[in-house]
Order: structure tokens, then C-alpha cells, then sequence
């Protein structure tokens, strides 16, 4: 068949623009034309494509979608074995690195090193020939990998073909792909939707996914790469320095990873790995910890391998997120609304930076879900400030005879019976307030810091007070009497002075404080702050009805239904009365005014204040009609910035969020 000259010309010039518009859009995330421009040019090549198989080539962005399925992946000898790095977990380690290394070199002077993340995916190779990506090879043993080729051509931040025009004949660029969190957690919840199992971490969802015999499933999962290194080239000399290869690279049209950073000796490496730690939970891929890395290619290669690690690089590695250890025990815990969650004991292990020696199994559907027995050998995930958990079980490490553990039918704090509402995945114990597990949270709820705020009140002595009957409802805490407290074992005279202190203080409070102390089920803070400046007073609420509550924004007909059930039992109404009656009082609300000038903006406060607390600055922007966030983004207005402000500050800066300090916030609410 003769193809008309305008159809090649036209398939290279579709193939060009839509691989510049994919640069734009992922690589540089400063997309060009709209979407709709985009489908329409990406459906013109594919039909010159279908008409014309002919004019198909390696680099058209239509094969990112995914093609035919292989029945197995060849193997690749690396033309460069792909190495791993040798791991340090202090200061005092990567210091002793340096000086190892200088020893080597026999200089006193400070080394220029470049400096990292070591994300934590799996290490992949892209040959570019004629600046097209012909293969790409995953690591293996490191002297030999798999052609991924095809699954790794559907990741839209890899360039199926560089740009710019000094591209080297063949050149080899190294990197990590990996699965960000946010996409992690997508999949997951439709991989357990769809009745299938879901993965243990975002690496493994990486792995998982690149190593697809049908590059169609790939094409369907959230993959990314940054780029690291370069491997074989030919036609171009080898870059001086690993800086100017990551500017090669990025020139290239490949992502490099933006936290890159050119440091002179090693103390300087210790600033971005301290500010990587701190900032570890809120970047939205996981990292292993940080890498320092020789600029000079000269040294490099003067320092070569010791077996298969570099001398030159070094990674600091960051607590471990997951560890494994032992389940030695299932216990339930209710919590204050009755609900029963089982609770793994375990035998303690150190993970995500602590010591962890329970984990939440969160409900039976999910213990049966994961199959987690006492006696089983079990992997924790601890990240951040998150509730430690039980990700999977390690079945080969099973021991005989466990026992399936199945939901107490009664409550194993007050006896009563456990219900299971149909549709709601947590048992609850039925006892109410008579339950004495329920009373004890309820009650340390109310004193908590954001609730009431009774300094001194600690769950320790809260349960020593049910335990002793002194208390079983929060309205008793206002009837303690000095005696009382100083007879309590483990208390001194003092404290119990302190004690009754704080508890006259914390009778004066606002009326949205009240109502999330009182543990209505589902009415959190910024619901009871609605409700409060909406209805005003304490009269209106208890006799609004469902309807009424409904118009609330923030409120819908679940919490709507608690509320209005909360308050018809006899028995809350009477705890409030008493409430009153000791003395608990509150300011009368002021309507929110919409008309303040921070009124519906979106603050986000960071460092120390010196004139009030946070909690204290943020009642007050709330009571003037603004959002307060607890991360920054690009929908931030404003970021308040109190002494020794750290990541937070950087990151406004850097997304060019407006900043302010303390004395402009206190300005906004003397207006
Ligand atoms: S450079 C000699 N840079 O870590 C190897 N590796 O432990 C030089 N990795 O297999 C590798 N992020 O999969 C390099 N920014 C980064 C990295 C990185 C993650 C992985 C890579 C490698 C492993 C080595």
C-alpha cells in the first residue's frame, strides 16, 4: 500500500507535540493546552496509527496505554551492573564514612557531595537510543534484569523520547520507580472492593505493578519514576560530576528529583537529612532515608567498589516503617461511644522510630480479612504519628494449632451484650454509661486538651477515679472534694490543690468546647463549633430536630439523628443539668461575621506564638469565619508564622503562599 507522504509527516509531527504536551503536563506540571486539545491530537495519531500499522514507532505515545500480553519477561545483562549502596543509621556512622573515605583518599579536606532521597520503589534502567527509549530493565540480581519494556512505557513521567539536541547516541539513565501514597491508597481500596488483595506498602504496590505480564494492568496503576544516575553512554563523555548529569538528564526532558542538592563536606549533608526526616510523613511518596553521593566522577572512579557497593555513596537511612514481630495476644479495648476494637499485643518491637508494643486490628472484617491469629508472625506498619498497625501476616512462620479469633458476644469490661449494628463494620457493647470502660473514656474525653482542657486530669487518674467509684459520670468531677483526692494513693497534697484548681478553671469555657466534651457520637470539633455558632445557646440545640440540624453545613442526617437522640435520654440531660449547676458557663456566642477580612480564608498556623496558645489562636480565627488547615498547600491563604517555624514555612514559601507573623494575626482580631 502506498501511504500518502502527508501521514508519516503528520504521524512524527502528532508523535512531537504529544510527547511535549506529556512534558509539560508530568514532567514540568505546567500543562499547555487543556485536555480535551490533547485527546483530540492523541485520537488523530491513533487512527493514522491503526490505518497505517506501518507508521507505528517505539517512541508514540500511543503505546502507553499497554499492548499485548508476554507469557514471560526476557532477561537483560546490565552493559553496567545496577549496585546497591551501603546503609548508615547515625550521625556518628556517616561521619564515620567520611573519614573513611577521606583516609582512603589520604585528604583532610571537606568532599562535595550530592546529597538525596532515597525513594523507596525499585530501581529501573532506560536505554535511549537515537534519544528514543528502546528497553527498559529492571535491577535483578544486579549483572542481569527483566525487559519491562512495555509496562514501563505506560508511565506517563517516563519520556519515551528526550528532548534537546545534544542526546548521545546511546545513552543508559538509571532511576526509581515508585507508587506515591495518595495513589497507594486508591488502589487499595479498590483492590478491596473488587475482593482482592490489597498491598502491603507502596513498594510493593510498585514492584506488583511493573512486574505485569499484561502491560494493560500496568498502564492502569499509579506509577512514577524520578531519575538518579546515568549508566552506559556512548557518543558524549561521561559528564565531570553527578550534578551535571542530573542537569544533563533534566534537560533531557526525565524527572529528576527536585529535592537534589550540591553540599560541600559532610556536615552540610547533615542539614537536608534532618529536614527530609521532619518532612518525611507529609511528602507524598515514601523515602527510605537520604542519599550522599560523591559529585566528582573522577573520585568516583579513583574510589571504585568494594565488592558490590560503591565507596563513593553512602545512604543515611531513616527509621524503619515496618518490622516484624510476634502477636502474643488479641485483647478488645471499648472505647467511648462502646465500640469494641481488637487490640494485638505484641511482643515489643522498634519501628517507625519507637517502641511498639500494641497494634489496632481496627474490626473483625478485618481481622478475618488479614487472618491474624495469636502466635503469628506479623508485619507492623508504624508511620509518623499514625496508630501502629498490622499489615499481613507472615503465613510460613504460622505456628500449629492457632485458633481463629472470633468477637466476644458480651463485653468484656461490664457484660453486657455486644451488638453489631447491620451495615456498620464496629461491634458495640451495649451497656452504655453503666459500663465502666465506656464512663472512663467519656470522662477522659471531657477533660482532654481540645474538650474541657483539665490540666492535671491525665487517663491515669481518670481510671483510678471510676475504679474507686468517685466518679462514673463527668458530672462527678465537679463534686471531688480535696480530702477525697489527697486520700488517693499516688497523690499528693499539692496535686490535689492543683487538681481542684484547674477543675474551678475549666468550668469557664465556650459553648462549642461543651458540646465536643460531651462525646455525642460523630460531633467532633468543627461540628460542635458549627452547631454552637449557628443555634447560639444550649436551649436551642437540645430542642432543634432533626430538620433543623440538618441545615447546618458540616452536619448530616447521621450526626443530625445522634444528636437529637443524645439529647432526648433522660440520663444526658440530667448530667448536663448538674453540669450547670456546678458552675460550667460559657460566653454567649457571637454570630460568625462573615465580613471579617480573614472571614472563609484557609490559615494555616506554624511555629511558636509568643502572646497565645495555637489552640487559643485558632478558636479565635475560627470564631472570625476562617479555616484553619493543619497542612500547607496551594489553596492556603495564609500561613502564620511563629518562632523557629520549620518545614511548614519553607513550604509556603516555596508555593508562594502569603506569610505573615504573630503581631498581623493579632491585628485581624482587633479589627
Ligand atoms: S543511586 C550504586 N539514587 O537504592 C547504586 N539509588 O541501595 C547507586 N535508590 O538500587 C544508586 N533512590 O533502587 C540512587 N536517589 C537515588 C535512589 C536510589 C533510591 C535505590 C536504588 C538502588 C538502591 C541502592
Amino acid at each position: 500500500m502506498v501511504i500518502p507522504t502527508n501521514f508519516p509527516q503528520r504521524a512524527s509531527e502528532l508523535r512531537d507535540l504529544i510527547n511535549k504536551y506529556n512534558y509539560l503536563y508530568y514532567i514540568i506540571d505546567n500543562p499547555e493546552v487543556p485536555d480535551s486539545e490533547y485527546d483530540r491530537l492523541f485520537h488523530e495519531l491513533k487512527q493514522i496509527e491503526t490505518d497505517h500499522p506501518e507508521l507505528l514507532t517505539a517512541d508514540s505515545p500511543t503505546q502507553r496505554v499497554g499492548g499485548k500480553a508476554l507469557d514471560k519477561f526476557n532477561q537483560i545483562t546490565h552493559a553496567i551492573p545496577m549496585l546497591s549502596l551501603d546503609n548508615v543509621f547515625d550521625t556518628e556512622q556517616l561521619l564515620a564514612f567520611d573519614q573513611r573515605v577521606r583516609d582512603w583518599l589520604n585528604t583532610s579536606e571537606s568532599q562535595v557531595y550530592a546529597a538525596e532521597p532515597k525513594l523507596d520503589g525499585l530501581a529501573i534502567s532506560l536505554r535511549y537510543e537515537q534519544g528514543v527509549l528502546t528497553q527498559a530493565a529492571t535491577r535483578g540480581d544486579g549483572a542481569t534484569g527483566e525487559d519491562v519494556t512495555a509496562n514501563v512505557r505506560t508511565i506517563p513521567t517516563v519520556p519515551l523520547k528526550l528532548t534537546g539536541n545534544d542526546i548521545p547516541e546511546v545513552v543508559e539513565i538509571r532511576g526509581e520507580i515508585f507508587m506515591p501514597k495518595a495513589g497507594f491508597d486508591t488502589l487499595n481500596q479498590q483492590q478491596i472492593a473488587d475482593d482482592k488483595k490489597p498491598f502491603v506498602n507502596p513498594r510493593n504496590a510498585a514492584a506488583g505493578s511493573l512486574r505485569q505480564l499484561d502491560s494493560k494492568i500496568t498502564a492502569s496503576r499509579p506509577l512514577e519514576i524520578y531519575c538518579y544516575g546515568l549508566g552506559e553512554i556512548q557518543g558524549m563523555n561521561k559528564p565531570d560530576s553527578h550534578s551535571e548529569a542530573m542537569m544533563l538528564i533534566s534537560q533531557w526532558g526525565c524527572r529528576i528529583s527536585p529535592e537534589l542538592k550540591r553540599l560541600t563536606g559532610i556536615d552540610e549533608c547533615m542539614e537536608p537529612i534532618t529536614h527530609l526526616g521532619a518532612r518525611r510523613e507529609s511528602l507524598p511518596y515514601d523515602i527510605a532515608g537520604v542519599l550522599c553521593k560523591f559529585d566528582s566522577i573522577q573520585l568516583q572512579q579513583r574510589l571504585g567498589f568494594v565488592s558490590r557497593t560503591p565507596r563513593w555513596a553512602i545512604a543515611h537511612k531513616f527509621p524503619a516503617q515496618e518490622e516484624i514481630t510476634i502477636v502474643e495476644d488479641i485483647e478488645i479495648q471499648v472505647g467511648r461511644t462502646g465500640a469494641l476494637t481488637p487490640v494485638a499485643r505484641l511482643k515489643p518491637v522498634f519501628v517507625g522510630g519507637v517502641t511498639v508494643s500494641n497494634a489496632t486490628l481496627h474490626n473483625q472484617d478485618e481481622i478475618e480479612r488479614k487472618d491474624v491469629r495469636v502466635g503469628d508472625t506479623v508485619i507492623v506498619r508504624r508511620a509518623g504519628d499514625v496508630i501502629p498497625e498490622v499489615v499481613q501476616v507472615v503465613l510460613s512462620k504460622r505456628p500449629d494449632n492457632t485458633v481463629l479469633f472470633s468477637m466476644p458476644t458480651h463485653c468484656p469490661v461490664c457484660q453486657s451484650e455486644v451488638e453489631r449494628i447491620e451495615g456498620e463494620a464496629k461491634a458495640r457493647c451495649s451497656g452504655g454509661l453503666y459500663c465502666a470502660a465506656q464512663q472512663k473514656e467519656a470522662i477522659k474525653h471531657f477533660a482532654s486538651r481540645k474538650a474541657m482542657d483539665v490540666d492535671g486530669l491525665g487517663d491515669k487518674l481518670v481510671e483510678q477515679l471510676v475504679d474507686e467509684e468517685l466518679i462514673a459520670d463527668v458530672s462527678d468531677l465537679f463534686q471531688l472534694t480535696l480530702e477525697q483526692l489527697s486520700a488517693l494513693e499516688r497523690m499528693g497534697e499539692k496535686s490535689a490543690v492543683n487538681l481542684i484548681n484547674a477543675l474551678q478553671t475549666a468550668k469557664q469555657t465556650t459553648f462549642s468546647r461543651f458540646l465536643f466534651a460531651l462525646g455525642i457520637r460523630e460531633v467532633g470539633e468543627a461540628t460542635a463549633r458549627a452547631l454552637a455558632s449557628h443555634l447560639l445557646t444550649l436551649d436551642v440545640l437540645q430542642q432543634a430536630d432533626e430538620e433543623t440540624l440538618i441545615e447546618i453545613e458540616d452536619v448530616g442526617p447521621v450526626v443530625a439523628h445522634h444528636i437529637v437522640t443524645f439529647f432526648h435520654q433522660a440520663h444526658n440531660r440530667e448530667v448536663i443539668d448538674r453540669l450547670l449547676v456546678a458552675g460550667v458557663n460559657w460566653p454567649e456566642e457571637q454570630k460568625v461575621s462573615s465580613d471579617s477580612m480573614i472571614s472563609g480564608k484557609t490559615i494555616v498556623l506554624t511555629g511558636t506564638l509568643e502572646q497565645m496558645s495555637r489552640s487559643e489562636a485558632k478558636d479565635k480565627l475560627l470564631g472570625l469565619g476562617a479555616k484553619v488547615a493543619g497542612s500547607v498547600s496551594k489553596k492556603t491563604d495564609f500561613v502564620v508564622a511563629g518562632r523557629d517555624a520549620g518545614s511548614k514555612l519553607s513550604k509556603a514559601e516555596k508555593l508562594g503562599v502569603s506569610v505573615v507573623d504573630e503581631a498581623t494575626m493579632l491585628g485581624w482580631f482587633s479589627l
